[in-house]
């Protein structure tokens, strides 16, 4: 069977490190055994596309990589150059570009916000915000100027739609992310290149800890989780589903979308 992405070639960004809190045993939480990065790497080598790994630390990316058979660049998404050198690994690696997913980010612990830091805010917006403005700065002239229809899946959040309290400017950072897909969505529509948002509900990932704000126990989730109404957080292979439509053909109607993955937490 011909695979939803075959041929295609991919950048996902994200450093890929795997849990740091194993996913409680009881049903009502289920984890993957990564972040989002592996899982839509995984994924999006099985619908056989060629994927390079852009990760901030060499030891996890390259684990990732050996383990699904992708590419991997050692980069910092907030630096123009890596970007350029992420290009023309694709080139040189795969002949070209087709999609990006813009899946690194990063938060502050959960806090109240007038003991945010300027440290603090820089870096959600560092990390979430000019990462986009990078690749989009640096891979549009090569879509543009190849006639190349090209896809950009950004993560967002569901904090960005229905903030929770304590993550005021990680909650803004992922309102820019859907906001400038869909400014992106509207301006490059009519050359076939399309943007969409992914917006996960919280997961069990590397970054849970810093989102409940609060020890990553039982009863600290079960009130999180309550407010999901399909029962559960989010799954790197939920997001990593959701990212593969969005690349394909069978989404190729599909742009400037804020999709929410999130069993319902938006509604
Ligand atoms: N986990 C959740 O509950 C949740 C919910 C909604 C959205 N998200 C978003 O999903 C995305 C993936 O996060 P995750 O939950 O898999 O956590 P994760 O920590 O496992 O993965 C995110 C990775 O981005 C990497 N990163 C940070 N700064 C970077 C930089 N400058 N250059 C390159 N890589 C960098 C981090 O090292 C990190 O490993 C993030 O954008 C996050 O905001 C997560």
């Amino acid at each position: 069977m011909v695979g939803r992405l075959e041929g295609r070639i991919a950048i996902v960004t994200g450093k890929h490190r795997r849990l740091i809190a194993e996913p409680l045993a009881k049903g009502y939480w289920i984890g993957g055994g990564s972040g989002f990065g592996a899982g839509i790497t995984t994924k999006f080598i099985q619908e056989g596309a060629k994927v390079l790994i852009a990760d901030l630390s060499e030891e996890n990316g390259k684990k990732v990589a050996q383990s699904t058979g992708a590419e991997f660049l050692s980069a910092d998404v907030t630096k123009r150059s890596d970007w350029e050198a992420l290009l023309q690994k694709a080139v040189d690696s795969f002949g070209g570009l087709d999609i990006i997913v813009n899946n690194a980010g990063t938060t502050y612990k959960n806090k109240p916000t007038e003991d945010v830091t300027d440290d603090d805010f820089d870096m959600v917006f560092n990390v979430n915000v000019k990462s986009i403005y990078l690749s989009t700065n640096v891979l549009l002239p090569y879509f543009l100027k190849n006639d190349r229809p090209g896809v950009f899946i950004n993560i967002a959040s569901t904090a960005g739609i229905r903030p929770r309290p304590g993550l005021t400017w990680y909650n803004a950072s992922k309102a820019a992310v859907s906001n400038a897909t869909k400014t992106m969505a509207v301006e490059y529509g009519s050359k076939k290149i399309r943007f969409n948002a992914v917006c996960p509900v919280v997961g069990s990932t590397g970054l849970t800890h810093l989102f409940i704000g609060k020890p990553d126990t039982e009863e600290n989730r079960k009130a999180f989780v309550s407010t999901i109404p399909l029962g559960r957080g989010s799954t790197p292979k939920d997001v990593a589903n959701a990212c593969s439509y969005l690349a394909s053909d069978e989404a190729e109607f599909i742009t400037g979308v804020n999709f929410e993955v999130d069993g319902g937490r938006c509604v």
